[in-house]
């Protein structure tokens, strides 16, 4: 299992249910990245998502402690039917948020996808900062790349 985040310079991912700075080239590698395969994601980022709605073409477990259904997308209420439901998928799955989905999810993937963004909007979300937990180690730092004067990278961690 992976995890996939876009992070500001404090790890703060997040605010107001959005993100409030999103690089372009960072959803496409989004799209890159995750493929067809499966993703985690917490009900309240799903709402985020374009019109609300699952991604297509992938399977879309959503967490959630209510009693819903959602067109496109499988509902789970635990960590642990998370992971009944990706079972058969093996490391290629990827755990996409938010805050809440990222930490009870934290145990179970052995890799993040961390797109540092160098700008520090205020989160009221953040991702554990992985620089400082000597669990994971940054295996691939990326190369610094820009958008409209905003430095961002494509890293890589791995848990070691
Ligand atoms: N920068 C990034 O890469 C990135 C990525 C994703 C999200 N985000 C940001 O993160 C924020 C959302 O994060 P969030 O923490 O507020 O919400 P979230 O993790 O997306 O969703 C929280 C909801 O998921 C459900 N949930 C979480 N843990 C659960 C568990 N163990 N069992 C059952 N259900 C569970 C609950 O749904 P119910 O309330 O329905 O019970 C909970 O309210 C937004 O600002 C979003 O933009 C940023």
């Amino acid at each position: 299992m992976k995890a996939l985040v876009a992070v500001y310079e404090d790890w703060g991912i997040g605010r107001d249910g959005t993100q409030p700075l999103v690089i372009p080239a960072d959803r496409k590698f989004f799209r890159e990245i995750t493929g067809s395969s499966p993703i985690i994601v917490g009900r309240r980022t799903l709402e985020d998502f374009p019109g609300g709605r699952p991604l297509k073409n992938r399977p879309n477990i959503v967490l959630t402690r209510q009693d819903i259904e959602i067109e496109g997308a499988i509902v789970v209420h635990s960590v642990e039917e998370a992971l009944e439901a990706v079972r058969d998928w093996g490391d290629d799955v990827f755990v996409v948020g938010g805050e809440s989905v990222f930490n009870a999810m934290l145990g179970y993937y052995k890799r993040a996808y961390v797109t540092k963004i160098a700008a520090n909007p205020v989160s009221d979300v953040f991702f554990p900062n992985l620089d400082q937990d000597p669990e994971w180690k940054c295996t691939d730092p990326g190369r610094e790349l820009e958008h409209e004067g905003i430095k961002y990278r494509f890293c890589i961690y791995d848990r070691v």
